[in-house]
C-alpha cells in the first residue's frame, strides 16, 4: 500500500512520483490507464503517476465547496504565470495585457496559425516531434513541412534555414511552430539556438508559435529559456499551461502570450475563443502557477532521480538501446534501431498519436509495457520509442525489466 499522501495543509517533502501504488493508479480512468488491458504497464501518453498537488487540489475542493463552477473571469492566470516566469526563468517583461485565455495548447496553437498564417500556409516544424503537430496543423488546412533535428537531437540551423526557404516559397505567410522543450527528445533549447531561430525566422519572413508546455518541467543542471526574452522574437507567440507539470490535461485552460509586435495580431483573436476554457481548469492551473513551486520541486527531483535510474536500469536490461538523457520533460526518446526489429510503419500521415508499431509494437505484445511509438513523431522516429519516465521507481524498474526479456526472447543475440 502507499504511504500517506502530503497532507491538505501544505506539501509535505515526498517525491509525488512514489505516493500512489499500481493498484491505486489503475483505478483511474483516464486513456493512459484506460487505452490498454490491466496486465499493460502504460508508460506511453504524457500523464503523471501522482496524486494531484496540495495547492491545486485545495483551490479545486474550495470551488466545488462553494458551487464555484460558473464562467471564468479575470487575468488571475496570467498573473500567476507571470510571477512564476519571473521567479524561475527571469522573464520579467512578461505583460499580462498581452495574453488571452484559450482552452488548452494544442487549440491555443490553431487559432494563432489562424492569426498568423491562412489556408495552404507551410508550417514548419522540427522532426521527429509531438505528433499533433501534423494533425492539428492539417487539419487547420495548413501544410507541414519538416526541419528535421540533428544527429544530436537538437535543432539543425542549415535543416531550419532550408526549411524555411521552401515554406516562404510556397505560402504567403508561413510559420515556425517550435517545441521548446522539445517532446520528445526532451532537448532544452539554448539561448544561443533561439537566437539562430529569431534571426532565421526574420531573414525568411516566419513568424515562430513556441509550445512551451513542457517548460516548468526543466530539470537540474540545464536552464529554461522563454522564446520571447530572446532577441527578434518581439512578433512571435507562446503557448503554455501547468498541464504537463501538474498533471492537468483534464482541467481545459491555457495561455496564448503574444510579443510586444504580435499584440495586435493576438487582437483580432476572436472573443468566443476565450469561451473554450473551464473555469474550473483555470482555476486548477492559476493555483499550480501561484502556489505549487515547492510541489513541483519535489517532483522535478523525482524524475531527475529517474533520469538516472533509467540509465542504470537499460545499461543493465537493454544495452543496445540508445538513450539520449533529457534536459527536460519526463519523456525519454529511446534509440531501438540496434534491437533488430523490423521498423515498417504502416501506411498514412504521421501524428496519429496511439498507432503502434515497430519496437513499441514488440514491447506491447512482448513485454506488455506500453510506451509511443517513434514513427507517428514523423521523420527520424521509426526505430525509436518514447518512455515516459514520470512514474514510481517500482513500476519504471518492472517496464524496463520486462522490456529486457522480451528482447532476449524475441532476438535472443539482440540485448
Ligand atoms: C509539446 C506538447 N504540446 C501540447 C500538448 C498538449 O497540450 P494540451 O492538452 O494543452 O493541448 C502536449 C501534451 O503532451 C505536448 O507534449
Amino acid at each position: 500500500m502507499a504511504s500517506p499522501g502530503p497532507s491538505a495543509d501544505g506539501p509535505a517533502a515526498q517525491n509525488p512520483l512514489t505516493l500512489l501504488t499500481l493498484d491505486e493508479l489503475r483505478q483511474r480512468t483516464s486513456v493512459k490507464w484506460r487505452m490498454h488491458p490491466p496486465d499493460v504497464l502504460p508508460l506511453w501518453v504524457a500523464e503523471l503517476d501522482v496524486p494531484l498537488a496540495p495547492p491545486v487540489a485545495d483551490a479545486l475542493r474550495r470551488a466545488i465547496d462553494l458551487g464555484d463552477t460558473g464562467y471564468a473571469h479575470g487575468t488571475a492566470y496570467a498573473e500567476a504565470l507571470g510571477d512564476f516566469a519571473a521567479e524561475r526563468w527571469g522573464w520579467h517583461n512578461f505583460r499580462v495585457d498581452h495574453t488571452r485565455v484559450v482552452a488548452d495548447v494544442m487549440m491555443g496553437i490553431v487559432e494563432v496559425l489562424r492569426l498568423v498564417t491562412d489556408p495552404g500556409d507551410a508550417v514548419v516544424v522540427c522532426s521527429p516531434v509531438y505528433p499533433p503537430f501534423y494533425a492539428f496543423v492539417s487539419h487547420a488546412g495548413r501544410q507541414v513541412i519538416e526541419a528535421p533535428l540533428g544527429r544530436d537531437l537538437r535543432m539543425d540551423r542549415a535543416a531550419l534555414d532550408e526549411a524555411f526557404r521552401r515554406a516562404r516559397a510556397c505560402g504567403r505567410r508561413p510559420a515556425f511552430l517550435m517545441c521548446n522543450p522539445h517532446n520528445p527528445t526532451g532537448v532544452v533549447h539554448r539561448r544561443d539556438e533561439l537566437e539562430a531561430v529569431a534571426e532565421l525566422a526574420g531573414r525568411h519572413g516566419l513568424r515562430v508559435i513556441s509550445d512551451e508546455i513542457h517548460a516548468p518541467l526543466v530539470l537540474p543542471g540545464t536552464q529554461f529559456t522563454p522564446y520571447l526574452t530572446v532577441a527578434g522574437a518581439e512578433n512571435a507567440f507562446a503557448l503554455t499551461s501547468a498541464s504537463k507539470a501538474w498533471n492537468l490535461a483534464g482541467l481545459k485552460a491555457a495561455l496564448a502570450v503574444a510579443g510586444p509586435q504580435a499584440v495586435a495580431d493576438l487582437n483580432r483573436m476572436p472573443e468566443e475563443v476565450g469561451h473554450g476554457p473551464s473555469h474550473l481548469g483555470v482555476i486548477a492551473h492559476t493555483a499550480a502557477f501561484r502556489a505549487g513551486g515547492q510541489w513541483l520541486d519535489l517532483l522535478l527531483d523525482g524524475l531527475d532521480a529517474n533520469r538516472t535510474l533509467l540509465a542504470t536500469l537499460l545499461a543493465t536490461h537493454l544495452p543496445s538501446v540508445t538513450y539520449h538523457r533529457p534536459e527536460g520533460t519526463y519523456l525519454a526518446w529511446l534509440d531501438c534501431t540496434r534491437l533488430g526489429i523490423a521498423t515498417e510503419a504502416p501506411d498514412g500521415e504521421p501524428g496519429v498519436a496511439s498507432e503502434v508499431a515497430g519496437p513499441a509494437k514488440m514491447f506491447l505484445d512482448h513485454a506488455r509495457v506500453a510506451l509511443s511509438s517513434g514513427h507517428v513523431f514523423g521523420t527520424g522516429g521509426a526505430g525509436f520509442v518514447r518512455l515516459n519516465f514520470a512514474t514510481s521507481p517500482a513500476i519504471l524498474t518492472d517496464a524496463v525489466t520486462r522490456m529486457g526479456r522480451a528482447v532476449d526472447a524475441y532476438h535472443p543475440s539482440a540485448g
